[in-house]
């Protein structure tokens, strides 16, 4: 752990923005770009995407493996610690040794990472939101977006559709289907129940569901059972993370197509091209990191194995990085 404290610091730039420091890691804004200053030199990235990638970063709280907010910068899960990095996962930095990497409680690097999401985002910049569904990043600092930051999904508090639940809303007042998911048909199952039981069966269509997410890249849990986590996501334009997964993870095309960069989760060296369609059906192995590409916006299942003791496992080679032997 660093020793090193959260210092914001107390004071704007002349465009308004706050400085965020933790450890030896600095964070700047300008009007188009984030600059991260470590010990070395500095890395910059486009203002949007920085922002895009963060979002996901805190809202996930630092999710399953590494998220690499590009080639260079990023965050390791440890579960209870976190590593910031610089070049870590980045074969032309680590044979240079230009790599820079610091390791943090969880808490106190989420504490930084909301405040400078909050004090970053613009008013009509929704980084959540699909590109053409949002406005921009860019400018000196006006307003903030902090209602869209913290967003909460909607919690069942039963399965859906059944009363007492407020999750499922496809009356007027409920959320409008996407404007990119008016072709998806809107009928509901027909339930019969048997007399008695017309308050616990259920069904409906969770197409129609999920045609109504407002948010983009963002898996939310639609059925846990143990271990396994069923999460249904609305995609468009591109995963703003490359994700470095820590166990296998399976992906199921609900509809459309995603187009899937796949590297080496170490080095960043190519791997596989993977365009996958409605009814596809796909494992990511646990040793690689992953991109995806949404040219219209589609629906993906994703299922993950919560079981704690996996990323170990993997790392001590005790299960193989990919789950089927063909
Ligand atoms: C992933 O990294 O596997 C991932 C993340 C967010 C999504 C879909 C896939 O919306
Ligand atoms: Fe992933």
């Amino acid at each position: 752990m660093s020793a090193t404290q959260t210092v914001p610091t107390p004071s704007a730039n002349p465009l308004g923005y706050q400085t965020f420091a933790i450890g030896r890691f600095q964070f700047e804004r300008d009007e188009y770009f984030a600059h991260i200053h470590y010990p070395g030199t500095q890395h910059i990235m486009p203002v949007d995407a920085f922002l895009r990638a963060l979002m996901r970063d805190v809202g996930w709280g630092f999710f399953y493996g590494t998220v690499n907010f590009d080639n260079v910068f990023g965050t390791v899960n440890h579960y209870g610690t976190v590593e910031m990095f610089i070049g870590l996962f980045n074969d032309a930095y680590r044979l240079t040794n230009r790599h820079f990497v610091e390791t943090f409680q969880s808490a106190d690097l989420r504490k930084v990472f909301e405040a400078m999401l909050d004090d970053w985002t613009n008013e009509g910049f929704d980084p959540y939101a699909a590109p053409g569904e949002t406005g921009l990043a860019y400018g000196a600092k006006h307003g903030n977006n902090t209602a869209a930051l913290k967003r909460q999904r909607m919690v069942a508090e039963r399965m859906v559709g059944l009363p007492g639940d407020l999750g499922y809303r496809t009356d007027a007042g409920g959320y409008p289907i996407n404007r990119q998911f008016t072709d998806v048909p809107q009928d509901a199952p027909e339930v019969h129940a048997e007399p008695g039981f017309e308050g616990q069966v259920h069904a409906f269509n969770m197409f129609a569901y999920v045609s109504r997410s407002d948010v983009t890249w963002n898996p939310s849990v639609v059925s846990c059972v143990f271990d396994s986590q069923f999460c249904a996501t609305t995609e468009e334009h591109a995963l703003p993370i490359m994700h470095g997964n820590d166990r296998v993870e399976w992906f199921i095309q609900a509809t459309d197509e995603i187009i899937w960069d796949v590297d080496d989760g170490k080095t960043g060296r190519p791997r596989a091209k993977v365009t996958m369609k409605a009814g596809d059906v796909a494992a990511m192995p646990a040793d690689i990191r992953h991109k995806g590409y949404s040219p219209k916006r589609s629906m993906l299942i994703v299922w993950e194995n919560n079981d704690a003791g996996l990323p170990a496992m993997y790392g001590k080679g005790e299960l193989k990085p990919y789950p089927v032997e063909f």
